[in-house]
């Protein structure tokens, strides 16, 4: 265990490696409300802002930074997902995090898992049929780290909404004691929202990426002008053409609950408009959440 006053004007964060160490150490917290905020580092503003609603709300707030293994179908997208564990601890420290776990991957996988989650229909769309494997790994990890930490409140951002959605799940079934919270997406200033995978990015690829965003925006009011998903979608596709060379997976309007896709909007539900790809060999994804 080691304690960071760095910088050292700020409170001092208890930094943890070992699950082990950690269920001791967070023994003394038993009857405490505790929010728990898990990353994979690289930590930027919508990170922060989650650690910021947890420490609104709750007594004490436990960070976890784990670059998944089991969550990456790409072995060279975990080699090359940045890693900046003295700048993330620094920005922690200074938020004013109390814990923040930072296990070793001997601690988190003591032998390779079998368990393997179902998630029906919401994980056969979007990044569930893109990434092979993706939701196993991050609803194994997950539970994982729900058991050690044992939180009242999570957060995680809205960012990755299908992720969300897995999390709701994994809660409701396993009957986790535990309230959900999604925070909205933190941009930036031209739109192209904050992720770790930015840093991988050229100055003039994030201007261009403003483009998704802005695609976002653009089905949602040809949408709400009326046109049909198909025009919209077709009219966002062709946007993205003329703006950004943007090896598209997939852009498609879903209920928002369901992540399902839809045939029609219909007055006062809730859709998501989600979009995801390649801008050179950086994944990119975005949504947006409208009310039809
Ligand atoms: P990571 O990508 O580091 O994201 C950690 C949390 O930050 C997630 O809940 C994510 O949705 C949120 N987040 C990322 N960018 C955001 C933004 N621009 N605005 C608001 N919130 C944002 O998601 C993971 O890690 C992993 O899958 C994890 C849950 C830690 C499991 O390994």
């Amino acid at each position: 265990m080691i304690y960071c006053e760095k910088p050292i004007y700020c409170w001092a964060m208890v930094i943890i490696e070992t699950a082990k160490e950690l269920i001791e150490y967070l023994k003394i917290y038993r009857n405490k409300e505790l929010g728990f905020v898990p990353t994979m580092g690289a930590l930027h503003n919508g990170h922060l802002s989650l650690i910021d609603a947890s420490l609104q709300a709750n007594e004490i707030t436990v960070c976890s930074i784990f670059v998944n293994p089991t969550q990456f179908n790409d072995t060279s997208d975990f080699d090359k997902y940045p890693r900046n564990f003295d700048k993330d601890i620094a920005l922690l420290a200074e938020r004013g995090c109390d814990v923040l776990f930072l296990p070793t991957l001997e601690s988190m996988y003591q032998r390779e898992s079998l368990l393997s989650f179902s998630f029906g229909a919401l994980e056969c769309v979007m990044e569930g049929a893109h990434r092979a494997g993706h939701f196993n790994g991050v609803a194994l990890i997950v539970s994982k780290l729900f058991n050690i930490i044992k939180p009242s409140r999570v957060y995680f951002g809205q960012k990755d909404l299908q992720q969300c959605a897995i999390i709701q799940s994994l809660i409701k079934d396993l009957s986790y004691d535990i309230e959900f919270n999604m925070c909205p997406i933190i941009r930036e200033g031209n739109g192209l929202a904050m992720s770790s995978r930015n840093q991988r990015l050229s100055e003039s690829e994030k201007e261009e990426a403003k483009a998704l965003f802005a695609s976002l925006e653009l089905t949602k009011t040809n949408l709400l002008s009326g046109k049909s998903i198909k025009e919209a979608v077709d009219l966002s596709k062709e946007y993205l053409k003329n703006n950004i060379s943007f090896e598209l997976e997939y852009l498609e309007v879903a209920n928002a609950e369901t992540l399902q896709e839809i045939d029609s909007i219909e007055q006062g539900q809730e859709y998501a408009i989600c979009i995801a790809g390649f801008l050179g060999r950086v994944r990119l994804i975005d949504n947006i959440v409208f009310v039809g």
